[in-house]
């Protein structure tokens, strides 16, 4: 979704600029454009598309130190040069970039146009220029605060003024700002990303607050002008991490990462003296623990299939009754929030706007949420009651993947945790383990030869609709298997209980529609091999997700991928990384852009 970069120092701007811009890529956008400030005067470059319409526009050599950029995913009018941010006021003096929605941007446009305003655009954000410029006095800051105050809506502002050439005020409610402090340099962008080439050192402005920076110093106000004092946090994200190494894709460098992540996500949370978990960010005692009668977890797209996975490792192992929330109904279902109910708030970014508020209106009620995140310091990471960070690094490629199988990690360590304070014994609780710490080996097993994926993928790419289909823990693998066809090689794929095919998407069964099954050696495979031979049947051709050795599978299946065995609880790691491979591979093969997929964004700021 849209992001921001913004630079004050002594160095040119515009190379900064655009590459604080390239490191935003990842989030999805559809325009990009500057705005660089010199000798009193703005310099607007904006173009609809990719970054690179601005080349040729914008040189290294291109006068002003200070200024500021934007990707932007559209909102509010189409993608256009004029829609494309920053925006100016009618005498070009004033530049913002916006990152939100103003809700009430037509009445506050409906008076400037009263007044003899001239619009440029058809967006929400342009009417932020125009405000700042009723109210400027003299000072951007004051005027800022001014302009956010008649403002609804969600919106991590930042704005310049040519007759303040040193300075940048931005402003947040509800879409992130972070501050990057540097050696005599300022950066103001909406992630750090955009930031880590040139500091770690971050200050993450919150809701409510306005940064008035210059390049050597910042000052960080509420909308009452109380100066608020802010601490220094330290980014660990190495710069390389947000780099390709030698992978074509992102996706295909994270899909390759997960043995890592899951590593990561386990280290020191591991105590195997008593065969539980360890994680410390709950900030919930033992006694506390032991009174949960009933867990949600509220979470959008790819870490609502987490959710779901998890849903069922907590009632297999910890006999509570969970369930998997989509974030953006919750909200709106008027909640009932029950004592001794725990909520978990999922989301890879931190920031995605329907998981945030959905925590809120929780915590409104008095729900204790805790958060499972990959960003540090994001949103609801802060906000939740406590939480634990999955720490897979940073994900670029907007489709999900090792952030799925840590969240998975995150949450088979709070049902070990949950499990052995009630019915897991000593011996099940080291078992399941030893079980998880062997995942990422056998993910590795996986890793090393992807060629028949691959092969597979050349000859399935061509397919216009596909059918994903598990049962158990692995309907939700199913889900996230057909989301990530979807989204990298947009082929139209559903995922569904094999069991409730069926009720209506049998339907669908010929030779032109074919079918992935997920068929571990679990208790419901002879259940799922039924399935394959009814749509085998009707003409369906079917691919088989299977355990190394099953040979009737393999009869039966036109094509079959092998996983190595594992417990049954594990099988949703080990299922899920070919489905991964394969929708990357089908995406390759269809010409795709597998890391910045059509209309998608890695981080949803908005409703
Ligand atoms: C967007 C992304 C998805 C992601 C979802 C939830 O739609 O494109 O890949 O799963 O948001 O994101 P979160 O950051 O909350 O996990």
């Amino acid at each position: 979704m849209c992001g921001i970069i913004g630079y004050c120092g002594p160095r040119p701007a515009a190379p900064i600029l655009i590459e604080g811009l390239r490191r935003l890529e990842y989030r999805g956008y559809d325009s990009a454009g500057i705005a660089v400030g010199r000798d009193n005067a703005l310099t607007v470059i904006k173009r609809a598309g990719k970054i690179s319409n601005l080349r040729g526009h914008v040189t290294p050599e291109m006068p002003g130190i200070i200024g500021i950029g934007h990707t932007r995913w559209a909102t509010h009018g189409g993608v256009t040069d004029e829609n494309a941010h920053p925006h100016t006021d009618g005498s070009g003096k004033i530049a913002i970039v916006h990152n939100g929605i103003i809700e009430n941007y037509q009445p506050l446009k409906d008076r400037l146009l009263a007044e003899g305003v001239h619009f440029a655009s058809e967006t929400d954000s342009e009417v932020i220029a125009h405000l700042l410029a009723g109210f400027y006095r003299g000072d951007l800051e004051a005027a800022v605060k001014e302009t956010v105050s008649l403002i609804k809506g969600t919106y991590g502002i930042v704005a310049m003024h040519s007759d303040e050439p040193g300075r940048l005020v931005g402003a947040r409610n509800g879409s992130p700002l972070v501050l990057g402090v540097g050696e005599g340099e300022m950066f103001l962008a909406s992630d750090v990303t955009a930031i880590i080439a040139h500091t770690r050192q971050v200050i993450y402005i919150e809701d409510g607050e306005v940064i008035s920076v210059t390049g050597r110093d910042y000052r960080t106000t509420d909308l009452r002008d109380n100066q608020i004092v802010k601490h220094i946090d330290h980014v660990g994200w190495e710069l390389e991490e947000i780099e390709k190494a030698g992978f074509t894709h992102f996706m295909e460098k994270e899909i390759h990462e997960q043995p890592e992540a899951i590593r990561r996500a386990t280290t020191g949370r591991i105590d195997h003296e008593f065969a539980t978990g360890h994680l410390g960010g709950l900030n919930l005692s033992n006694r506390e623990l032991l009174e949960i009668n009933r867990v949600k977890i509220l979470a959008a797209g790819t870490s609502y299939h987490a959710a779901m996975v998890a849903s069922y490792v907590l009632e297999s192992i910890a006999r509570i009754p969970t369930t998997a929330e989509l974030a953006s109904e919750l909200r709106y279902r008027n909640p009932i929030v029950e004592r001794n109910s725990l909520y978990f708030a999922i989301s890879q970014s931190g920031e995605t706007a329907d998981t945030l508020y959905a925590m809120r209106e929780v915590q409104r009620k008095g729900g204790r949420v805790l958060g499972i995140c990959n960003v540090v310091g994001s949103t609801i990471a802060r906000e939740s009651d406590g939480g634990v960070y999955i720490h897979s690094g940073p994900e670029i490629a907007v489709a999900s993947t090792k952030a799925f199988t840590s969240q998975l990690t995150a949450f088979y360590l709070f049902a070990l945790i949950m499990g052995r304070m009630r019915d897991v014994s000593f011996e099940q609780g080291a078992r399941f383990v030893e079980e998880l710490e062997s995942v990422p080996e056998k993910i590795e097993r996986i890793l090393a030869d992807t060629t028949r994926i691959q092969d597979l993928a050349r000859r399935y790419a061509r397919y216009d609709n596909m059918l994903f289909l598990g049962r158990g823990i692995n309907y939700p693998v199913a889900l996230e298997a057909a989301l990530k066809l979807k989204e990298v090689s947009y082929i139209h794929a559903e995922g569904y209980s094999a069991a409730e095919i069926k009720h209506g998407p049998i339907a669908l069964i010929n030779e032109e529609t074919p079918s992935l099954f997920i068929v571990p050696d679990d208790g419901l495979r002879s259940k799922v091999i039924n399935n394959m031979k009814e749509v085998k049947a009707r003409q369906g051709r079917v691919i088989a997700l299977a355990v190394e050795g099953d040979q009737e599978v393999e009869a039966i299946a036109d094509d079959t991928l092998f996983v190595p065995r594992s417990s049954e609880l594990m099988y949703p790691f080990l299922m899920t990384v070919p489905t991964q491979l394969f929708a990357y591979y089908c995406a390759i093969e269809r010409g795709c852009n597998v890391d910045q997929p059509r209309n998608l964004a890695k981080s949803v700021t908005v409703e």
